[in-house]
């Protein structure tokens, strides 16, 4: 008979001291999870957050050091205008109902993207989340929200251009990859090791271009709101059997 390997054994197969330093997750399939049980989309947005409930707690007790979520791309705002006013509203109330959780957990929260032009109240949400949890030390929780890898290089440019501007002989030799990674919205993050997708999806969808270069990719079939720490676990433990060469012999 074949026996479903428990939680507590997934688990104990992860090498505690090899754990990826920065985990990136693709969160999909909430709208085709919610059409399967003839329920609206937001229905599926709804019960996405159970989810990150898991994988959030789940990296902050196993100890990642990093893990970033991507929330809303700038491309979904492609996407009907009620969908996109109820996933800021959802994302409103996950704010504020998680602030005592995620200080529970000693977890540091942040946000990347083009943050100022998200809604003016959510903006007030975040700034308070990020203030709320800025003295803990744990897992840093960040949501990636109106984010695009494309806008997040053009801002860097911008950024980089303007301090040159100021220069008469700027000198272009100390532009490297690790000087103007600095300009990014990571700046003071390692590149993420794992990057995760769910729902099946082979593509990046404009998610972190620059820093996924040598990230390892797991993909599952499983939906969004279907994720849980077990999936995670899985993730780890096939992360941690690749052999990473970087363009090397190993
Ligand atoms: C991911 O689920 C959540 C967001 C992009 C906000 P989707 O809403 O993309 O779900 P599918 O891909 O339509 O199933
Ligand atoms: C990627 O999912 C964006 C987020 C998870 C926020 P999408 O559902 O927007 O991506 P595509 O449209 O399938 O590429
Ligand atoms: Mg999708």
């Amino acid at each position: 008979m074949k026996t479903r390997t428990s939680n507590a054994d997934l688990h104990s197969q992860i090498d505690l001291k090899r754990l990826p330093q920065h985990i990136a997750v693709i969160m999909d399939g909430n709208g085709r999870w919610a059409r399967k049980r003839h329920l609206p989309r937001i229905a599926g947005h709804r019960a996405g957050i159970g989810a990150v409930r898991q994988v959030v707690e789940a990296c902050a007790r196993l100890g990642v050091p990093c893990l970033t979520l991507y929330a809303f791309s700038v491309e979904n705002w492609k996407r009907p205008h009620t969908e996109v006013k109820l996933l800021m509203g959802l994302l409103r109330e996950y704010l504020k109902k998680e602030i005592k959780e995620l200080n529970r957990n000693n977890i540091r929260f942040g946000a990347i993207g083009r943050i100022a032009s998200l809604p003016e109240p959510v903006q007030h949400d975040l700034r308070e989340t990020i203030e709320k949890t800025s003295s803990s030390t744990g897992l840093r929780l960040t949501l990636a929200l109106n984010y695009g890898g494309r806008s997040e290089l053009i801002d860097a440019v911008r950024d980089l251009a303007s301090e040159l501007n100021g220069k008469d002989a700027p000198d272009l030799e100390a532009i490297t990859e690790q000087s103007f990674s600095r300009y990014l919205y990571t700046r003071d993050m390692p590149d993420p090791d794992l990057l995760i997708r769910t729902s099946g999806e082979m593509r990046l969808s404009n998610f972190l271009l620059w820093q996924v270069a040598y990230s390892e990719i797991w993909v599952t079939d499983i939906l969004w709101p279907d994720f849980t720490e077990r999936e995670l676990f899985q993730a780890v433990i096939d992360f941690q059997r690749r052999e990473r060469r970087y363009g090397g012999l190993g």
